[in-house]
């Protein structure tokens, strides 16, 4: 079985959602604490073995780029002022070098056409897709869950979680076949289905390992939901001749492409921040309690 090496992360969305802050700053920049969303999925992506990533970019994403780069002036000045806390964890999280290559993805055509933007770089092995909205959350990463079961089938993994049966709309929905190690094997796979043709509550929540050649079938996908080249309908497809599992994940995924889940992932990153936990816990007890009074007063 061919190791999975290279992770791909699309990261051209225009993040709507988020304007006007997202007007001058790509979303993946956005802090949950103290580190960008995009942070959290490259050291998910390490902790499962990965040993190189492939940025799928766009327009106005430039940032991100510089920040997985070195800023020798930076470390220079935190060197001189003596602030060598800070400098050992930003040697902690430097990338080495050549270990990072960034493509674009010139129009907006979906997520299938994105991962299709990556091909050259990711070559003929099998390789990982993290969607870095969905931030992980957990005693370890999504991907190390989906690495786990890979270790075990081979093929193609994605993790999947259960959604409310009412929202199959917005996700990704698989079938759930015989159960296999620590997943099940997929027998059905529509993207963004009615409540009322979904296979199942299953939704993919953001992390895939595949097979390369999803790439010719990627090339030549029509357009799907939403008028998009979806990842999906391709897995589908490619469903025809190899297998797919999924992992189900036991921590929990925020999806900070949405407000809610945002602010919910800057609560809970930093409730489990030992430095942090006790200058936040109690104060946003208190504001939740007060807001509570309020409510039942009105
Ligand atoms: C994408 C995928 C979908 C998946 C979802 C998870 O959809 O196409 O299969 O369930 O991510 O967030 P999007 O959120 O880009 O519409």
């Amino acid at each position: 079985m061919r190791k999975v090496r290279k992770a791909v992360i699309p990261v051209a969305g225009m993040g709507t959602r988020f304007l006007p802050a997202t007007k001058s700053m790509p979303k993946e920049m956005l802090t949950i604490v103290d580190r960008p969303v995009i942070q959290y999925a490259v050291d998910e992506a390490l902790e499962a073995g990965i040993e190189h990533i492939v940025f799928v970019t766009g327009r106005n994403k430039a940032p991100i780029e510089d920040y997985f780069d070195v800023q020798p002036e930076l470390n220079d000045t935190l060197k001189r002022a003596g602030k060598s806390k800070q400098l050992t964890e930003l040697d902690a999280l430097q990338l080495p070098a050549g270990a990072v290559s960034v493509t674009r993805q010139q129009s907006p055509d979906g997520l299938g056409h994105a991962v299709w933007c990556a091909r050259d770089l990711v070559g003929d092995e099998p390789f990982a897709v993290l969607l870095p909205d969905m931030v992980s959350y957990g005693e370890r990463g999504c991907l190390s869950g989906a690495m786990e079961l890979y270790a075990e089938t081979g093929g193609n993994v994605i993790t999947v979680e259960e959604c409310d049966p009412k929202l199959t709309h917005k996700y990704g929905i698989v079938g759930k076949g015989t159960q296999i190690g620590t997943g099940f094997e997929v027998t059905e796979m529509v993207e963004k289905p009615d409540p009322s043709v979904a296979p199942s509550n299953s939704y993919i929540n953001g992390r895939y390992i595949l097979q390369p050649e999803i790439f010719a079938l990627l090339g030549n996908q029509q357009r799907g939901a939403g008028g998009e080249i979806q990842l999906t309908d391709a897995m589908h497809r490619l469903m025809e001749v190899q297998k797919f599992y999924a992992a189900p994940f036991t921590g929990r995924m925020f999806d900070c492409g949405s407000k809610e889940g945002f602010i919910q992932a800057n609560v809970a990153f930093a409730f489990a921040r030992s430095d942090i936990r006790d200058l936040v816990l109690e104060p946003i007890t208190e504001m939740v309690a007060a807001q509570e009074i309020r409510s039942n007063a009105a």
